[in-house]
């Protein structure tokens, strides 16, 4: 289905190209490397329930908000709010977006780029060089770090010099079908092999007394930045959306895409967890806790490869972390597009350029992460955890009672023709005006609790 444009700003060339792209904005590293943790720590299926729950309470209504924003002004965050508002307060809120994305892919380069590294570790392993596959997958090494930073920067600026159908839309028609690919052959490899019913059964049979306070907050938060809400990524995205389309329909699509490949994810990783430990890896910590975090896909993952042996072994291996940089890179092109459209947009720099200046610019500030990773929980912290569900709270401020439902209302209308009768708008408008900003304050002030207690 190709788009008209009066204008010269980028389009989506399909539907279908459009929710690939947000829906790779979607999957990433949240889905396939933070959720499963998260989801190992909170006692499994229970958290599994309440987060698929709270993906739809709050992360679909924000979805649609953040789209109908962006498509409304055709601009990046801070344009947005300028041009559908009066308000001075607004474009700041805009610009914390932007920074929010430059912060969030300063240090999400770092980690891509590991997985870049265990790739090839995973290759260097099979073929008996064991010094370079020890060099190229020790995370403490500063230069190593930044190198694999930069390079994974240049992938991402590279295809975002190709411009919103030609680079962005081709590569993801392409990628993410290979993401789903790749994930089901693996979950029914794994499925066959000792130690995985055990996983299988943490990862379905629900235990409810797990659910807690902690568990709903770390659910909430997984929500928010798995389905990339919060930064305006979706705002960016969205302004390049043809009036044609149901953004509840489309935005529909992109949340199924990314709880699904987050529930693939937890299918894969949580039957592998305990394959590892039925093969003698150490898989929980002195305390009895799961191995956390990085350790989990970048020490308990190529372990399990290496036990597989041969080229089995390194097919999954190799597959598995090349799997893993695809989708981080889908994720990290939205990241860079957020600030990319803003120096386009607000400071009439042709795309080259901004993309160039940007990129180099959060290189910069990634060199310096590289060299001391433990800034990436701070920075990860007031970004992600602060930062993002701010920003989304903002949104629906702004949406409710700024802008004003019957404008969005008008927004959706194109698209969506039978708006006024359907029983979408009446439900969407109480979780956009109370429900959601309700929740997020809620998030916000358990997270912000959390951390001085
Ligand atoms: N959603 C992405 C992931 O799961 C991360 C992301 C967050 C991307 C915010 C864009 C904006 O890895």
């Amino acid at each position: 289905m190709a788009t008209q444009t009066t204008n010269t700003r980028g389009n989506w060339n399909s539907k279908l190209g459009f929710v690939l792209a947000a829906a790779g904005s979607a999957v990433g590293l949240g889905n396939i490397w933070r959720f499963p943790t998260v989801m190992a720590e909170n006692g499994g299926a229970a958290f599994l329930l309440v987060y698929a729950l709270l993906v739809f309470i709050i992360g679909y209504p924000v979805m649609v908000a953040e789209l109908s924003i962006g498509r409304s002004s055709k601009k990046n965050p801070v344009g947005a709010f300028r041009a559908l508002s009066n308000s001075k307060f607004f474009p700041i809120v805009g610009f914390w977006c932007v920074l929010c994305g430059i912060a969030i892919l300063s240090f999400y380069v770092i980690v891509a780029g590991w997985t870049l590294s265990y790739f090839f570790e995973q290759i260097f392993h099979y073929a008996g060089m064991m010094e370079a596959a020890q060099w190229i997958s020790a995370l403490d090494n500063g230069l190593l770090n930044a190198t694999v930073a930069i390079i994974f920067m240049a992938l991402t600026v590279w295809i975002i010099l190709g411009g919103v159908s030609d680079g962005i839309e081709r590569t993801v028609k392409f990628l993410m079908p290979l993401l789903l690919i790749v994930m089901v052959i693996m979950i029914v490899y794994v499925l066959f092999q000792p130690g995985a019913g055990e996983g299988i059964r943490v990862y379905l049979v629900p235990d409810f007394s797990a659910i807690d306070g902690d568990l709903i907050l770390s659910a909430l938060g997984q929500a928010f930045f798995s389905l990339s809400l919060g930064m305006g990524a979706l705002i960016t995205y969205g302004s390049y959306l043809s009036r044609k389309e149901n953004i509840p329909e489309v935005g529909g699509y992109v949340t199924f895409a990314d709880i699904g490949i987050a529930f693939l994810a937890g299918l894969l990783i949580m039957p592998a967890i305990f394959m590892a430990q039925a093969q003698g890896v150490e898989v929980f910590n002195e305390d009895g806790s799961l191995f956390a975090g990085v350790a989990l896909i970048f020490q308990i993952l190529p372990e399990l490869f290496h036990n597989m042996g041969g080229v089995i072994g390194l097919i999954f291996g190799a597959t598995f972390f090349l799997l893993l940089s695809i989708a981080a890179l889908t994720s990290s092109i939205s990241l860079l597009e957020v600030p990319t459209s803003y120096v386009i947009d607000e400071h009439k720099v042709r795309r080259k350029r901004a993309a160039i200046y940007v990129g180099s610019a959060v290189t910069v500030i990634s060199i310096v992460i590289a060299f001391d990773t433990s800034l990436i929980g701070t920075i990860d912290f007031i970004f992600s955890d602060i930062g993002l569900p701010l920003g989304g709270l903002m949104m629906c401020i702004f949406l409710g009672y700024v802008w004003k439902m019957e404008r969005a209302k008008d927004e959706l209308r194109q698209g969506f023709e039978n708006v006024d009768n359907s029983k979408f708008f009446p439900v969407w408008s109480i979780f956009i005006r109370f429900i959601c900003p309700a929740l997020i304050i809620l998030i916000l002030s358990m997270t912000v609790y959390n951390a001085v207690t």
